[in-house]
Parts: C-alpha cells; sequence; structure tokens
C-alpha cells in the first residue's frame, strides 16, 4: 500500500477518481459554494450525519463526486484521537469492497496530529495477517491519498508517520507469526534480511559465542528449547562513528511456557507474542533504513524459547549473568528479565548515549495501565520525559512507573545475589528494579508493552506498538545532536 499527500480541497477532491473518497468533517464545517460542500452541509443539517466520530455515513455514487463512493465522517473537534476513532470506522465499513484506491479527504487545513492519525488509522484498518492461510485474503488497498488544503506543511509528519507504518507492519509481521514459524533462528534472519538496506549491519551470534561471553542467565532460559539461541546485534549508522549510539534491548522469547513454572493452558498461545519487543526493534530499523535519520542505533535481541524438558532451567537454579552477579532463579517464568540482563550488560560495550529496553516483561503491567499505555520505567529524568513526550507525539502513549528502592526488597534471597522474582505486589516494578540492577552504567529506560504490544479477543492481533515511539524518540534525538 502506498500512501501520498496531496494539496487538495473539497473542490480538487470531488474530481478525483477513486473507489472510495473519505470526506472527514468537523463539527466546524462551514458550507462553501461548491457542489460537495453543499451536500456535506445538507446531510449534517438533516442529522443524517453525526459530528461525533464513529458512524460514518456512506453514498453510492452521487453527482458530485467521481468516486465510486462518498463516505462522510465526522470527526467532531478534530483532536487526533477523533480522527483516529472516524477513520476506523469509515475504513471498516467499506473494507468488504475490496477497495483499491482510497482519497481521505480534511475538509479545509489539517493539523499534524489529524494528518498521524489517519495514515496510522488507515493502515491499521485495512491490515491484514496471511502468512500461512492456504487462501490468503491480504490488503486490498493500493493507494491512499491524504488530501488537505495545507499539505506542505505537513510533509515531515507524513514522511514520518508512512515510515512509522512500515516499521509497526513488519513488527505486526513477526510478532503475529506461530511460533513455528518464528524461531529464534527465523527471527534472527528477519533482521539479517535488514542489513540489506543502506548503512544498516547485521551480526548473529550463537550458542558458542554466548557461552564465550559468559551470558548465564540468557542460556539458563534457552537450555530447555531444542531450538538454539541467537543473540542479534543490529547497527544503523546514521551519522559520525564518533556519535554515542542508542541501544534498544528487544525481548525475543518466541514463545514462553513459563518453563517448568508451566502457563496455565488458556490463552497460552498469546505467548507467540512474547517476542513484541523484539519485533519493534526489528521494525524501527526497517523505518529507519526509509527515513535515514542522522543517529546512530544499535539494535540488541535475546532470542530463544522458554519452554521445559529434562534440560530445562528449575526453580531454585542459581547462575551466573554476565555481569557477575549470580541470580536465583525462583521462577522460571520471569524469563524475560534474564535475557534482558544479560543484553544490558553487553549493550556497555557501545558506550551508549542511552539504552532502552522493550519488553513484554509483566502481567502486572497489564493490570495496571491495561492496553492503552505502555509502563516507562527510567532512571534518568531527562531520558524519561523525553520517552513520555515521543509517545504523546507519535500518539503511542506510556506512563512513567515509580523505581523507588523499596521495591527492591523483595528481590533479596540468601542464596545469591538477587532473586528472579519478588512476589506479586508491584510485579511490574519489580521486574523492572531487577533489571535496573544491570544498568549502572548508562542511562537507561524500560517499556513494559505487555499490555499493549497485542490484542486478545476477537481482534487477537500484534499492534506493532511502541514503534512509533521509539521512531519519534530516535528522530527527536537526531535534530537534537
Ligand atoms: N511474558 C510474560 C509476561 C506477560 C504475561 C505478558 C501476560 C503479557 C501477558 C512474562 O514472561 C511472565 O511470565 N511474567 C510473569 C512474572 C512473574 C512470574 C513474576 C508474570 O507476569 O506473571
Ligand atoms: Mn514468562
Ligand atoms: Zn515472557
Amino acid at each position: 500500500m502506498n500512501f501520498e499527500l496531496d494539496s487538495m480541497g473539497l473542490v480538487a477532491a470531488s474530481d478525483a477518481k477513486c473507489d472510495v473518497l473519505l470526506v472527514l468533517v468537523p463539527q466546524s464545517f462551514q458550507a462553501a459554494k461548491d457542489d460537495l460542500s453543499e451536500l456535506v452541509g445538507q446531510v449534517l443539517k438533516s442529522g443524517d450525519l453525526e459530528s461525533k466520530p464513529g458512524k460514518p455515513l456512506t453514498l453510492y455514487r452521487p453527482t458530485q463526486v467521481h468516486a465510486i463512493r462518498l463516505v462522510l465522517a465526522g470527526i467532531g473537534d478534530g483532536a487526533a484521537r477523533q480522527v483516529r476513532t472516524a477513520v476506523l470506522a469509515a475504513v471498516a465499513s467499506v473494507k468488504s469492497a475490496g477497495l483499491k484506491r482510497m482519497v481521505v479527504c480534511f475538509a479545509g487545513p489539517a493539523k499534524e496530529d489529524a494528518v498521524r492519525a489517519a495514515v496510522l488509522a488507515v493502515a491499521d484498518a485495512s491490515y491484514a495477517f496471511t502468512y500461512g492461510m492456504s487462501k490468503p485474503e491480504g490488503r486490498t488497498l493500493q493507494k491512499v491519498s491524504i488530501a488537505a488544503t495545507n499539505a506542505s506543511e505537513l510533509r515531515a509528519t507524513f514522511e514520518c508517520t508512512v515510515a512509522t507504518v512500515k516499521g509497526v507492519e513488519m513488527a505486526k509481521e513477526w510478532a503475529n507469526r506461530a511460533a513455528n514459524h518464528a524461531t529464534p533462528t527465523l527471527l534472527a534472519e528477519a533482521a539479517k534480511e535488514l542489513a540489506k538496506h543502506a548503512k544498516i549491519q547485521c551480526e548473529v551470534l550463537g550458542p558458542k559465542d554466548v557461552a564465550k561471553l559468559g551470558m548465564g542467565a540468557f542460556m539458563a532460559v534457552a537450555q530447555g528449547s531444542e531450538q538454539p539461541l541467537r543473540f542479534v546485534v543490529l547497527r544503523y549508522a546514521g551519522t559520525a562513528k564518533s556519535v554515542a549510539p542508542i541501544v534498544l534491548v528487544g525481548k525475543g522469547i518466541t514463545f514462553d511456557s513459563g518453563g517448568i513454572s508451566i502457563k496455565p493452558a488458556p490463552e497460552m498461545d498469546e505467548m507467540k507474542f512474547d517476542m513484541s519487543g523484539a519485533a519493534s526493534v526489528i521494525g524501527v530499523f526497517r523505518a529507519l533504513a526509509l527515513l535515514k535519520p542522522t543517529v546512530n542505533v544499535v539494535g540488541l535481541i535475546p532470542a530463544c524459547e522458554n519452554l521445559l524438558s529434562g534440560r530445562a532451567v528449575k526453580p531454585g537454579d542459581v547462575v551466573t549473568s554476565m555481569s557477575g552477579q549470580t541470580i536465583e532463579i525462583l521462577n522460571t517464568d520471569a524469563e524475560g528479565r534474564l535475557v534482558l540482563c544479560d543484553a544490558l550488560t553487553y549493550a556497555e560495550r557501545f558506550k551508549p548515549s542511552a539504552v532502552i529496553d522493550i519488553a513484554t516483561l509483566t502481567g502486572a503491567c497489564v493490570v495496571a495501565l491495561g492496553g492503552v499505555r505502555s509502563g516507562l520505567f527510567a532512571s534518568d529524568e531527562e531520558l524519561g520525559a523525553e520517552l513520555l513526550a515521543a509517545g504523546e507525539t507519535s500518539q503511542d502513549i506510556c506512563w512513567r512507573m515509580p523505581l523507588d528502592e523499596e521495591y527492591a526488597e523483595g528481590l533479596k534471597t540468601n542464596f545469591a545475589d538477587v532473586a528472579n522474582v519478588g512476589g506479586r505486589a508491584g510485579g511490574a516494578i519489580t521486574a523492572a528494579k531487577f533489571l535496573q540492577r544491570f544498568t549502572e552504567r548508562f542511562s537507561w529506560a524500560h517499556l513494559d508493552i505487555a499490555g499493549t504490544a497485542w490484542k486478545s479477543g476477537g481482534q487477537k492481533g500484534a499492534t506493532g506498538r511502541p514503534v512509533g515511539l521509539l521512531l519519534e524518540f530516535l528522530l527527536k534525538r537526531a535534530h537534537s545532536k
């Protein structure tokens, strides 16, 4: 699907030849003299169209436009949320029609966040996962034009959002794939493919390399599986070598059964999404390849399965992490922090300006924040503020969580330097406190995306979050440094 941005108002849009013309109508709409404006004015007056978003009105071959279908959708005060709701409903309402060409027209000038919302929503509503279907019913949309009278002011946001969509869709693709079609090896191969793009390099380490590095925590998680672990090192070189990189660390558990501390059967299939952090790192690199910002980025992905077998790690086992700290693995289902802690130690060698890990880390974070905001933990106030702001701008929102020392209390044990779990209370925070022990040498933030990376129920599937947030953060850093 290709997006384009056109400088066009309602008059020009009524001449556009397309399968569907979607007109976004704000509550402040003032009808001009042209036919389409008059039609919109009449429909509003009649009460057949509400200015509140969510209830689109479709007209078939109305004489006022060249398009085969005209869809009118109220966007209320025009805020991003309203535009998102309106566009999602409008695209869903015509989805079955096999549309190829669509024009989305703002009736007048558009704001940057409204354009971002429109592009993201068109992509979201038209997305279709087809891998492994014997009769794939993929996306039919081929070309989507976003039309506004002030297009030139919107160009930068538009380009960034289109790249975000590319990254989001790559992240969705990998997160949605069944665990047997997205093994650590296959995931690493997808990362390697990215190195075909200019400025991107990829190196993949296997079990022997990881053993040599002393990644005892990562190896302990992987040891119950027949699938060999992979440690992916992606690099994007967008500026001078002397500029310290930002390191992104993505949790890459391609399937989380819980290990010996096995999870209950219902919904266990959803644990194929446990590599969503890794998928978001891959998605960000895809977008970097398109936008080529002047920033250096390293992506680290510890990828393995968390399974049970005669060789699996057991509750109570003590392992030595790459940092030298020993860990008592009291619960084998708290595996994310074990693979991440060694990746965080590995990150030190890049002398990074910041390290951000992204992980579907805790069910507790789902309880705390649900599927709306990701949990954001930061030991560095400035970094925390930047990420929070990037979330708002990108419409991929997060929320600051605390890191008080008292939360680390439960991680104490008589048998090792630290335990991998600290009891149920404040579970998202104790997990972050565990990770923080491995981040003393750099400025660090942690995003717990357990609630935001995918949806359960009828709409089950990956969301591609937080590709938008991370990309926005990187682009801001590229401009400021
Ligand atoms: N991958 C899960 C976290 C998770 C749970 C994500 C539910 C999304 C939905 C993680 O590895 C895990 O199992 N965490 C445990 C930690 C506990 C044993 C301290 C959890 O949250 O129950
Ligand atoms: Mn787990
Ligand atoms: Zn997990």
